[in-house]
């Protein structure tokens, strides 16, 4: 790859330092558990050298990137490395390691629209991905900064996504890597792909939040690298989403984007490209960023709700979407910050509204996994509330691929996926959006008279 990296970068992206997000104090370099050393918390990324609001070198960094498009550089052809000037510069870029993610499409979803009631509705589907989901966007910038500080190891705890992701870029990159999860609470889909890409995967009996604690205390202990979104540097490469998708809009700012909620990585991430590019002047106002969670795993919403968002709320989650099950969120801080500086707000959803919501964007044909369809059927109740308006310009962030969790998608078809549970009276709502393989003899009159009997349902 040596040869063919060019790693032309604006100047001013050289030189990122990271801060703490509670006590401001300000570090070189990260320890293992990417906490600060005076109190505890988090780290950011930011840039001492980046110049205020510029029209003119925001207009030129709009033309480098869109030229970058036209090359076969390794690194212009990733959707995050192409917007490397709003990153931390690698000291050697040979150490990068990517699989070209990024690049992901926006598409209209006319039917998911009618049903929130909105005019007009934009997805951007993450789960576009190579390895599936948006996690791969921070993945290539974190484990290539493993990478070049010489580790042998990464590891994750995660309840699927991460893992996927991680296996493989550590696989591309020749790194090991180590995989902490919960037992028998994440899709096999998820797994299959970690297992494949040859990760040590240790399935353990407690929840994402047990496997995110203990592996804190592994990486005290060995000289393993942790890639999971405490880790600053992955949620730089989460940013670039943001940067991209307002590139696709041609920098006209939707009003609202929403973005489901687990560890509150991604939503932190998304929020501060937003805050950092209307700080250079490549916009000149903020949507509004929204964060969705399950009704059975809500901490952000209670935390808000019930104490005004002065300390965590933690809980012991429950919810089929099983990637974002997490009742101690690790970003939770950034994440009210996002929420505070663009206006947004944070909304719950049951269940069966996630399954309804989920068979309508599959009904567009784009499909995603259960905690992506949180999104829509979140906006619905934003639009009822009256906190988005159906002239409104709103963006979906899809998160992951319809295809991490057939079984979810198999069982709803099957009316089998609230078979006894507490909500399976009020699934009953959902039978005529149901569409279950139809078994008929061998018979063209019979294949015909299906198709007949379809085409009368149709509406
Ligand atoms: N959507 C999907 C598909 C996810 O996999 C995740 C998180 C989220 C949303 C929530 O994002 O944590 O940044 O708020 N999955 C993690 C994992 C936790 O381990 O794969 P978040």
């Amino acid at each position: 790859m040596a040869e063919t990296v060019d790693a032309t970068i604006a100047a001013t992206s050289r030189g990122c330092k990271l801060r703490c997000v509670a006590c401001a104090s300000e570090f070189e370099r990260a320890e293992q558990d990417f906490r600060c050393l005076r109190c505890g918390e988090l780290l950011e990324v930011f840039y001492p050298s980046w110049p205020k609001a510029d029209p003119k070198r925001a207009r030129e960094l709009q033309t480098i990137w869109l030229d970058r498009r036209k090359s076969f550089s390794v690194l212009d052809q990733s959707g995050v490395w192409r917007f490397r000037d709003l990153l931390p510069a690698m000291q050697d870029w040979r150490n990068v390691i990517t699989m070209r993610e990024g690049n992901t499409p926006v598409f209209e979803l006319p039917r998911c629209a009618k049903s929130a009631g909105v005019h007009r509705l934009i997805a951007k589907h993450q789960g576009m991905n190579p390895t599936g989901s948006f996690k791969d966007t921070g993945m290539t910038l974190a484990i290539s900064v493993a990478r070049e500080e010489k580790y042998r190891w990464v590891a994750c705890a995660s309840t699927g996504n991460t893992s996927a992701s991680m296996a493989a870029y550590a696989a591309q990159g020749g790194l090991r890597s180590l995989v902490l999860i919960p037992e028998g609470k994440i899709s096999w889909g998820k797994l299959s792909q970690a297992l494949d890409y040859g990760a040590l995967t240790c399935q353990l009996r407690t929840d994402f939040d047990g496997c995110l604690r203990l592996l804190r205390e592994v990486v005290k202990r060995l000289p393993v690298y942790l890639l999971n979104s405490v880790n600053p540097y992955r949620l730089e490469g989460q940013k670039t989403a943001a940067i991209e998708l307002l590139e696709q809009l041609e920098w006209n700012v939707p009003d609202h984007i929403i973005v489901p909620g687990g560890n509150l990585g991604n939503s932190s991430a998304l929020g501060k490209a937003l805050l950092e590019m209307r700080e250079l002047g490549l916009i000149s106002r903020l949507p509004k960023l929204s964060v969705i969670q399950a009704e059975g795993a809500n901490p952000l919403v209670r935390t808000i709700r019930e104490n005004g968002g002065k300390s965590l709320v933690t809980m012991e989650p429950h919810t089929m979407a099983t990637a974002i099950q997490i009742g101690n969120p690790a970003s939770w801080r950034k994440a009210l910050h996002v929420l505070d500086a663009t206006g947004g707000t944070v909304e719950q959803v049951t269940e069966v509204e996630i399954a309804l919501a989920k068979t309508e964007i599959g009904s567009d044909g784009i499909g995603c996994e259960p905690a992506s369809a949180v999104t829509l059927a979140g906006l619905k109740k934003l639009v009822h509330s009256g906190f988005v308006a159906p002239e409104e310009s709103v963006v979906l962030i899809l998160t992951g691929n319809l295809l991490k969790d057939p079984e979810y998608t198999l069982k709803f078809h099957r009316g089998e996926l609230f078979a006894g549970t507490r909500d399976e009276g009020e699934a009953k709502s959902l039978a005529s959006h149901r569409r279950e393989p139809v078994v008929l003899d061998a018979d063209a009159d019979a294949v015909v008279r299906a198709l007949e009997e379809a085409e009368k349902r149709t509406v």
